[in-house]
């Protein structure tokens, strides 16, 4: 009888020196620093940095990024021409994935045949960092444009986090909410072969172009199993109301065996090593805008939840809430996710581009046993 790994759980399928998940610790490695310490002392800029290139800038290495980066924030007009294209009340995701697509379209235009699909790991870098530096302009441009605003054009005198928050709501933000938005894109930025992260892989194995590999991950992050889940927190919030209304909700939501967005976890079992820093980052929002009642549903919840089936939240759980509360729509929060794992997605294509090794697993047969057509003569039958 084959053992057959649904979903390929507990399977390891190959190396990576990208990042280092281990449930047993409860820890996540970026390029082997915790990210503990990363988002606690690093502008996303850095980290972004590190997870293409494997060590952390030096002063000079970072300011050349940044300036790479502010030169292509502004959203080129064609794109933006495609992304009016897409209905208004289409998924956020959607004009994410169209967008990307035709950048990618746009500049692998004319570049040959598919033998020339992959580029060199130079072009691949440099397609990364762009498409890292106007993916901010997208998802503030997607927002804006559903709330009936104009575009807010970026500003050269603020770093990545400040800039991505002025270009959505057209006014500066605090220092206590650009930082807790830095924390939060370091944390989303990377998390070794979750299951956006591997499509790219996929893609890329067959020796396709990076552009492709990115709208395949995006495809995958939709999906409310994964990055979908953080609009889907605060679709609960709203169900819930408020923190008295936990335990009936709850009844009711196990009942109908519903799937508790934000909890659990295919690797973590015994928590997410993601959560304490963006529950902290949530803490310092709540007091930040003085919303308690936030703060009361989000641990009821929890404890409610992990005393009846001891599954842990996972980093969808405290962004949700976070992201809520610096003002961004609900409909944002996975293209925000988007906008941070562009890095981790690159940085893997461009190492599985390397590995230069087709990823195809096997399948075992269940379907009906080998039968023939009545009366049909093989063209090769000697009669
Ligand atoms: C992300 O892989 C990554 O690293 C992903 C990610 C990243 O950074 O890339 O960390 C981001 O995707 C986080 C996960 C976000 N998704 C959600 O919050 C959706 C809700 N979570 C569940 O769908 C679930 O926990 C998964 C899909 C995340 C993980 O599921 P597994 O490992 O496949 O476990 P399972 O679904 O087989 O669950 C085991 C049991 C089941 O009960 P039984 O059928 O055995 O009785 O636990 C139950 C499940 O029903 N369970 C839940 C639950 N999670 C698991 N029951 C209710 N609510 C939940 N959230």
């Amino acid at each position: 009888m084959t053992d057959i790994k649904k979903g390929l759980a507990g399977v390891v399928v190959d190396y990576t020196a990208v990042s280092k998940v281990n449930p047993e610790t409860n820890s996540l490695l970026y390029r082997g620093y915790p990210v503990q310490e990363l988002a606690a002392t690093q502008p996303f800029e850095a980290v972004a940095y590190l997870l293409w290139n494997g060590e952390l800038p030096t002063e000079v290495e970072l300011a050349r990024l940044r300036a790479t980066e502010r030169s292509y924030r502004v959203l080129p007009a064609d794109v933006r021409a495609g992304i009016d294209l897409v209905p208004l009340d289409a998924h956020p995701m959607d004009e994410v994935r169209t967008a990307l697509s035709l950048i990618g379209a746009r500049d692998l235009a004319g570049s040959g045949s598919v033998l020339d699909a992959s580029g060199s790991a130079a072009e691949n870098l440099s397609r990364s960092i762009r498409l890292f530096s106007v993916l901010p302009a997208i998802v503030a441009y997607g927002q804006r444009r559903r709330r009936g605003q104009q575009p807010v054009a970026p500003r050269d005198d603020l770093d990545y986090a400040a800039n991505f928050l002025w270009m959505t709501f057209g006014e500066e933000a605090d220092p206590v909410v650009v930082d807790a938005f830095n924390r939060s894109m370091i944390l989303y930025a990377e998390h070794s072969f979750n299951a956006s992260t591997f499509t790219a892989r996929v893609i890329a194995s067959t020796l396709s172009d990076l552009y492709s590999a990115v709208v395949g991950a995006v495809g995958a992050l939709k999906g409310p199993l994964h990055g979908g889940a953080n609009e889907a927190v605060l679709h609960i919030f709203d169900e819930i109301g408020a923190a008295e209304n936990v335990v009936p909700w709850l009844d009711a939501a196990l009942a109908e065996k519903r799937k508790i967005m934000g909890f659990g976890h295919r690797v973590y079992k015994r928590g997410d090593s993601r959560v304490p820093t963006m529950k902290a980052a949530l803490d310092t929002l709540v007091a930040h805008y003085d919303r308690p009642d936030v703060l009361a549903l989000y641990e009821t919840l929890e404890s409610e939840f992990v005393s009846r089936k001891g599954i842990y939240p996972n980093l969808d759980y405290p962004s949700g809430p976070a992201y809520n509360l610096m003002g961004f729509d609900t409909l944002t929060f996975t293209p925000l996710f988007v906008a941070a794992r562009i890095v981790g997605w690159t940085a893997h294509v461009i190492e599985q581009l390397g590995a230069n090794a087709l990823i195809r697993p096997l399948s075992e047969y269940n379907g009906p046993d080998e039968r023939h057509i009545e009366g049909y003569v093989p063209d090769d039958a000697v009669l």
